[in-house]
């Protein structure tokens, strides 16, 4: 791979092997990423980077549509298969655009968006007054219950019932557990709200038929294709039938131009791939993988939100531990393990600081990695947050290296 490149533009040429290297010798605990096929790849670098395509299968505004339309309808049908989505649209850009189009399709500047507050596990694209959803539209936080720290319905439904939303959201960046669907739409219902949920996280699970699925339930569901599905960057909006005009035509003219079709080229591969049974066996073992790591990590005294997980993530409460999240990404980073910093409910510190780290089990997963493994990278993890010196974290980033040899990602692709 990559051979032109190399003759062509040598400096970048030796960032892409550098990032390869550090895929190869990480442990990616970012909850959010994965390792996409050698398939997903050569066709997220296709020739299909070069066409225009605006529009829809069969009635775009140029000419030269043919194989894009193909690649497009194969990408629409396998989703609506995967998901039994009523109608489906695959060119926004990412999971914010997704988003983005759905707000923008129904929604009107000044209505309340309600959803997870970010430091309980929403995502900006929820309304957040940094986000172009805060600024246009006004939002109605949802927080976690104080001791279980799990949504709690009753209380959703009451705030709902004082506040009445436009627009329910539902869906996480950093919420451990399963989410319900179906008491959501009761929430709706009883307050006249359209719901949409947004699964960008746990698509993989519903894929796989894990997690309880949005559809019937929502009137929208977005989605990213880049985390436990594991394609390649991109957004997804699936909708009942009589909001599919409304959605298409939000998304093109409304919100974007021209579609990615490389990456709706690599969206249909990830959606066959996702139908293969392969796929399932793979999920499952994502969320053992994360039970597995929650409980070794809880017996060597550390909190974590919630008391676990259900999903591919937990969250880990530090303030036991003496140290802040920041201070964690970057002694765990240093040490060859990548995690993110995370608010928790509640946190005392603010956004930049936080109190914990997200760990999420998708991409190690995707190296072949199990149980066993799991047992080792909580030893490490704690190792280095525990002792926090600099001879640790040195014997930890030689640990890592000889784990990480014995799971390669991109084997022969240099
Ligand atoms: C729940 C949720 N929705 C939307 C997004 C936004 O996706 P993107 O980064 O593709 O805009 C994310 C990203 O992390 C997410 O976690």
């Amino acid at each position: 791979m990559f051979e032109h490149l190399k003759k062509t533009d040598p400096l970048i040429h030796r960032e892409i092997l550098n990032e390869l290297k550090r895929e190869e010798q990480t442990l990616e605990l970012i909850a959010s990423e994965n390792f996409t096929s050698f398939s997903v790849l050569e066709t997220a670098s296709s020739f299909f980077t070069n066409k225009y395509a605006e529009g829809y299968p069969g009635k775009r505004y140029y000419g030269g549509c043919e194989f894009v339309d193909n690649v497009e309808e194969i990408a629409i049908e396998r989703c609506k298969k995967i998901f039994k989505a009523p109608h489906v649209n695959v060119q926004p850009h990412s999971g914010t655009q997704a988003n983005m189009a759905v707000y923008f399709a129904v929604l009107k500047p000044g209505d309340k968006i309600m959803a997870l507050s970010l430091s309980h596990g929403g995502h900006l694209s929820h309304g957040h007054p940094v986000n172009f959803s805060g600024k246009f539209f006004k939002k109605i936080n949802i927080e976690v219950d104080r001791e279980t720290e799990t949504i709690n319905y009753d209380e959703v439904k009451k705030l709902a019932r004082k506040t009445k939303p436009k627009i329910i959201v539902t869906g996480a960046s950093a919420y451990p557990r399963k989410i319900s669907f179906k008491k959501f739409r009761e929430i709706a219902d009883s307050v006249g709200a359209y719901l949409m949920a947004d699964i960008a996280h746990i698509a993989g699970l519903i894929a796989a038929g894990i997690h309880p699925s949005p559809f019937p339930w929502a009137d929208f569901v977005t989605t990213t294709t880049h985390k436990t599905l594991r394609g390649p960057r991109g957004g997804v909006i699936m909708c009942r039938k009589k909001f599919a005009s409304v959605i298409d035509k939000t998304v093109i003219p409304g919100i974007q131009g021209g579609p990615l079709v490389h990456i709706i080229a690599a969206k249909a591969v990830a959606f066959g791939e996702a139908l293969n049974p392969e796929f399932k066996k793979y999920q499952v073992q994502i969320v053992k993988n994360a039970k597995a790591l929650a409980n070794e990590l809880i017996k060597k005294g550390f909190r974590l939100v919630s008391g676990g997980t259900d999903t591919h993530l937990m969250l880990v409460d530090l303030r036991n531990k003496k140290i802040t999240g920041k201070q964690a990404q970057e002694l765990l980073e240093e040490a060859g393990i990548t995690v993110n910093k995370n608010l928790i409910p509640y946190d005392p510190e603010k956004p930049f600081i936080t109190s914990g780290i997200r760990i999420g089990t998708p991409a190690i997963t995707t190296r072949g990695m199990k149980e066993k493994e799991m047992k080792i990278i909580a030893q490490l993890i704690d190792e280095v947050i525990t002792k926090k010196d600099r001879n640790t974290i040195k014997k930890v980033r030689t640990k890592v290296k000889e784990l990480t040899k014995k799971f390669p990602i991109y084997k022969g692709a240099v």
